[in-house]
């Protein structure tokens, strides 16, 4: 067995055996607060949800170690960060509402999220043009609204 072989299969193996540490597949409490235009609606369901709400798909290959590891820390960051799913809690509070606004306009704006590596694995990462600047002028509206609520 030449060295390159050994070396191949020694790396399935591994591949393998690290398979035993399944991570869990969790997803909270499945309530869906996210109310939005339609357009913009649909377009966060399919390239925000993944990460950013309770309801996250997990297709086969998330399953794989290691990278499962990856995905599901990156989903468990995302989640604290910005959650859809406790969307109307963050509109209770106008301050939270303008940062929440805020915070999402930018970070399509710059084409930072979705993140590429989601955009490269999955279709529904790939947003239209139309689509994100669907999500810039419902955020930069709902931004100004709240600013506008805010008791100061
Ligand atoms: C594949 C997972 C994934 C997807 C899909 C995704 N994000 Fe993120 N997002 C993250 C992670 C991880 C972070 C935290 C680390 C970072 O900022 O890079 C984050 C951070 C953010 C933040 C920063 C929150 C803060 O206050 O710091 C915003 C806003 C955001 N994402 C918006 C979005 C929007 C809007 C979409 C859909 C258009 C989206 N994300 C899609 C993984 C994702």
């Amino acid at each position: 067995m030449s060295g390159r072989t050994r070396g191949w299969l020694f790396g399935l193996a591994a591949i393998l055996a690290i398979q035993v540490l399944r991570m869990p597949v969790r997803n909270g409490s499945a309530q869906d607060g996210f109310e939005a235009p339609p357009e913009v609606r649909s377009a966060v369901l399919t390239a925000c949800f993944q990460c950013h709400s309770e309801r996250a798909r997990w297709p086969w290959y998330t399953q794989i170690a290691p990278f499962s590891w990856f995905v599901h820390a990156q989903v468990e960051e995302a989640r604290k960060r910005l959650n859809f799913s406790s969307w109307k809690d963050y509109l209770y509070d106008p301050g939270t509402a303008a940062q929440k606004f805020g915070a999402i306009n930018q970070m399509v704006r710059s084409d930072a999220m979705p993140p590429w590596y989601f955009r490269a694995l999955s279709a529904r990462g790939r947003l239209t043009a139309a689509q994100r600047a669907a999500i810039e002028t419902w955020a930069i509206e709902g931004r100004a609204r709240a600013l506008k609520a805010e008791p100061n």
